[in-house]
């Protein structure tokens, strides 16, 4: 009975699959035009795409051989969709400033599952201009700067546990991040019970993403929709003791809450409350632990680097004559760290592409578009042009001295 129902399952993926392959071809015969190859029946291109996706130079390769042969805009047939990936300057102008409502976010069926229809990103248009406008205000750099010296100490509590020891640090800077972002926003303490929780469902929703969307006991999806319930049902509680005034903090949570509490057209349901927090718990984890991870490997990696960087930061120690904590105005006096940040985001390129739909028929680069494509920016391209930075394998902080001064750092 099992092997049956895996047989029917198996048969029903392969017949989707070919069907949507089938559409996709026929409806890319509008898209003629743009130069690129759709592969193999069914999986198109998708089997490359992943391997190169894994390998240690990642995506690049994928573009860069299809670059040469298409140019900077063409298409392929990834991952069960027809995809076009474009690149440069006027790209990324009309794919991310979204300017007169081109092009529309891109989530993949399972992300939107998992975050809910309410969120950031899975909106569009002008509810999703709303809840932007609703949500950015509290993530200022005022806002920041309230949570600085929690930042600051935990950073050193947590630097001070690796002396002496073998660490991971991807696990370390997840754990970390995760903790920031939590008490920023509904402030969950680090320590305890709670977090430890809060951790475990978090890691079990974020594998989900990646995951078939199968709901079906036992598959990655249906657990981490389970895990969302959990954690909603957390949220539930610290959002009706706010509500009833039995607990007042200095969070985004609180924010929200306040600024909207009289105004009905701004108001937020608790849905909508829940799906957001989970959006920049999400959002917020994944890249920042992934660029500290990265700052980190390079900097082993690079010991004159870390050199400069710790005359930097032994000055400023100095400076503030081991009496005095650190405070806000040392953070935006830093300039080779703020370089070496800047190098470690280019050279890691923590989110290699931005993927779109195209919300109505427009062009590029002499090419139409045609409305409901996927088109992705092809951001890896841009911070490995030789042309923008030179020699760009290299890890080379003080490489933004001289492209800020030719300007030519934005291209
Ligand atoms: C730093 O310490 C020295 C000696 O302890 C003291 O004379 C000086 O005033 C201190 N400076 C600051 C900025 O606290
Ligand atoms: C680093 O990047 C930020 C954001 O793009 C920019 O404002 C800043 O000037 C850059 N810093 C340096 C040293 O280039």
């Amino acid at each position: 009975m099992a092997i049956f129902g895996a047989h029917v399952l198996v048969a029903c993926i392969v017949a989707c699959a070919g069907l949507l392959w089938l559409r996709s071809r026929s409806s890319s015969k509008e898209m003629r035009d743009i130069p690129g190859t759709m592969g193999w029946p069914v999986i198109g291109e998708t089997f490359s795409f992943i391997s190169d996706f894994s390998s240690p130079a990642g995506i690049l390769s994928f573009m860069r051989d299809r670059q040469k042969r298409f140019g900077k805009v063409f298409k392929t047939y990834v991952l069960g969709r027809i995809t076009v990936f474009m690149t440069g300057r006027e790209a990324a102008k009309i794919l991310l400033s979204g300017k007169d409502g081109v092009v529309s976010l891109n989530l993949f069926y399972t992300g939107k599952q998992v975050l809910g229809p309410t969120s950031l990103l899975t909106t569009n248009g002008e509810e999703h201009k709303k809840l932007r406008r609703l949500i950015g205000e509290p993530l200022s750099i005022d806002a920041l700067k309230k949570h600085f010296d929690f930042i600051n100490e935990l950073a050193v509590q947590t630097l001070e546990t690796w002396l002496g020891r073998r660490v991971l640090v991807l696990e370390e800077a997840s754990s970390f991040t995760l903790k920031v972002i939590a008490n920023m926003l509904v402030s969950l303490e680090p320590e305890g019970e709670e977090q430890e929780k809060f951790r475990a469902n978090f890691k079990v929703i974020s594998s989900s993403f990646a995951s078939l969307p199968l709901k079906v006991p036992g598959t990655a999806f249906h657990r981490g929709l389970k895990a969302r319930n959990r954690m909603y049902a957390m949220l539930d509680s610290v959002i009706s003791r706010r509500r009833e005034g039995g607990e007042v903090r200095g969070d985004f949570l609180q924010t929200l809450l306040r600024k909207h509490a009289g105004d009905d057209a701004d108001k937020l349901t608790d849905a909508q409350l829940k799906d957001n927090i989970l959006t920049l718990l999400v959002a917020g984890h994944d890249t920042t632990t992934a660029g500290l991870t990265w700052l980190v490997k390079f900097l082993g990696e690079n010991p004159e680097v870390l050199e400069k960087l710790r005359e930097e930061h032994l000055q400023i120690r100095e400076r503030l004559n081991g009496t005095s904590h650190l405070g806000w105005s040392d953070v935006n006096n830093m300039p080779y760290t703020n370089k070496v940040m800047n190098e470690t985001l280019r050279r890691a390129t923590i989110l290699p592409w931005f993927s779109r739909k195209a919300a109505q028929d427009f062009s590029i680069d002499g090419y139409d578009i045609k409305k409901g494509t996927s088109v992705n920016l092809d951001v890896v391209s841009i911070h490995h042009d030789p042309a923008v930075f030179a020699d760009p394998g290299r890890f080379h902080p003080d490489r933004f001295d001289v492209s800020l001064v030719s300007g030519r750092q934005i291209s």
